[in-house]
């Protein structure tokens, strides 16, 4: 199993491109089973979850094309793909395929509207909690489809195709609002969707959908309301930058010192940890086309922070910026309300020398002056990178074991950080 190492202690100076958002090409490319056309997504990342959702989509009858690189592409430049469900053969997504992601269960809602069935398997739990698709399976009701569950299986089946109707979630969830978008873009009639998640990537799948026909208003409020379409068509649409993966650099800078330019991004997607990163002391700065971040010699101040859905404090930020608070000066109380279980980085970054107590939803963390290099496990991808972060600034040499967690989500991460100064190198075993 492949391990990164890190010797930890260089600042970050230089710039860093930021890719295409996994969490807004996953929905989109799963969007693509809402039409017999093509739909041509730019800026796809090369990711281990992006090869699986296009396995998961193949097993349907989705052909698969990958346009080759053009005159001064790298292998960092997002690429390019072309999705046609012309022939869905199989309207069932097994176990061991939806297993391995659980995005994949969003398969549900274009089967249901466009062919009148799904059979999907219950996902499982994961690594950050429980993570149920209770308000997945309300949202396919409240718009007519009749829903049993067997041997495992969420089997959803409609009469008469998907009807418009009222879908008021008792919690935000992006999950949840992608899957109702996706069904009542393509239901007879209205459909109103109450507390919508607005995140970033809901309103691109939105963009997209509306660039395939469909009839949406309100997408990045918590009111959005759909008329249905009979049928969509094929577009192109570009995925939107990642403000995950921007903001996990800009915390690695803010930890190891340095001056580095985040390109291809933009600062409106992640305002709230942008402006907490300004208050630990770290200078941030919009650029045309990206965001510029430093921090030369101040120290790192303790801020607390509460994880909410957006445009609050991102839940996938929580454990890189507890790696920055492991060197704040003073203590500081981070508390994660959205996953209830989603503190195992706490044990790793305590190998490091990190000083974090638990209580419940609530991480109280005591800065401590200097991180020392360890082996360190990875349990999941927002958790394996606040590894990395940690590593980086840490004295000495620091192992991160189980890296398949960080090709999940990061694109080129050792070329992307050891461009900047970092020492850090991939080893295959
Ligand atoms: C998306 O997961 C993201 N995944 C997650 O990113 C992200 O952490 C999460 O949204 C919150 O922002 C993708 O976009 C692929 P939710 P999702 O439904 O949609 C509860 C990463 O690291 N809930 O918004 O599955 C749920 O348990 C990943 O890239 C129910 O109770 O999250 C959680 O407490 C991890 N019933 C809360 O709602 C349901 O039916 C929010 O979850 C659905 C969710």
């Amino acid at each position: 199993m492949d391990r990164i190492h890190i010797t930890g202690g260089a600042p970050l100076n230089g710039v860093i491109p930021i890719s295409g958002a996994k969490n807004a090409a996953l929905p989109l490319m799963i969007a693509s089973l809402m039409t017999g056309e093509t739909l041509e997504l730019v800026n796809v990342p090369r990711l281990a979850d992006i090869a699986s959702l296009s396995r998961i989509l193949g097993n349907h009858g989705v052909d698969h094309m990958v346009v080759g690189k053009r005159p001064g592409q790298t292998t960092e430049t997002g690429q390019t793909i072309r999705l046609t469900a012309s022939n869905v053969i199989d309207t069932t997504a097994p176990y061991d395929l939806v297993s391995t992601m659980r995005a994949s269960f969003w398969v549900i809602a274009p089967l249901l509207a466009r062919f009148g069935e799904a059979k999907v398997s219950l996902p499982g739990g994961c690594a950050i909690g429980t993570r149920p698709v209770d308000l997945l399976i309300m949202a396919m009701e409240a718009l007519g489809a009749q829903i049993e569950i067997d041997g495992g299986y969420v089997v959803a089946r409609t009469r008469n195709g998907l009807r418009g109707g009222e879908i008021r979630f008792p919690k935000v969830t992006v999950g949840g609002t992608h899957v109702a978008l996706m069904g009542a873009a393509l239901a007879h009639g209205t459909t109103v969707i109450e507390n919508a998640a607005r995140e970033p990537e809901v309103v691109d799948l939105a963009e997209c959908l509306i660039k395939m026909g469909a009839r949406i208003e309100g997408a990045g409020t918590p009111r959005i309301v759909i008329e249905g379409v009979s049928r969509l068509h094929g577009a192109r649409h570009e995925v939107l930058p990642d403000r995950i993966e921007t903001g996990t650099y800009a915390m690695a800078v803010a930890m190891t010192g340095g001056d580095v330019t985040l390109e291809n991004t933009r600062a409106d997607l992640l305002h709230s940890a942008l402006d907490v990163l300004a208050t630990t002391g770290a200078e941030v700065t919009t650029v045309p086309d990206g965001i510029r971040i430093r921090r030369n010699g101040a120290g790192i101040a303790a801020v607390d922070v509460t994880t909410d859905p957006f445009p609050g404090f991102p839940t996938d930020l929580q454990a890189q910026f507890m790696a920055l608070m492991t060197l704040a000066k003073g203590r500081s109380h981070i508390r994660e309300t959205i996953f209830e279980n989603r503190f195992m980085h706490v044990q790793e970054l305590a190998r490091l020398g990190a000083k974090i107590r638990l209580e419940g939803d609530l991480a109280i963390v005591e800065g401590v002056h200097r991180l020392k290099g360890a082996p360190v496990m990875a349990t999941d991808l927002r958790a394996s990178v606040s590894l990395v972060i940690a590593g980086l600034a840490a004295e000495g040499e620091t192992q991160i074991n189980r890296v398949y967690h960080l090709d999940r989500g990061f694109e080129a991460l050792e070329a992307k950080l050891g461009r900047c100064g970092a020492q850090i190198q991939r080893v295959r075993s």
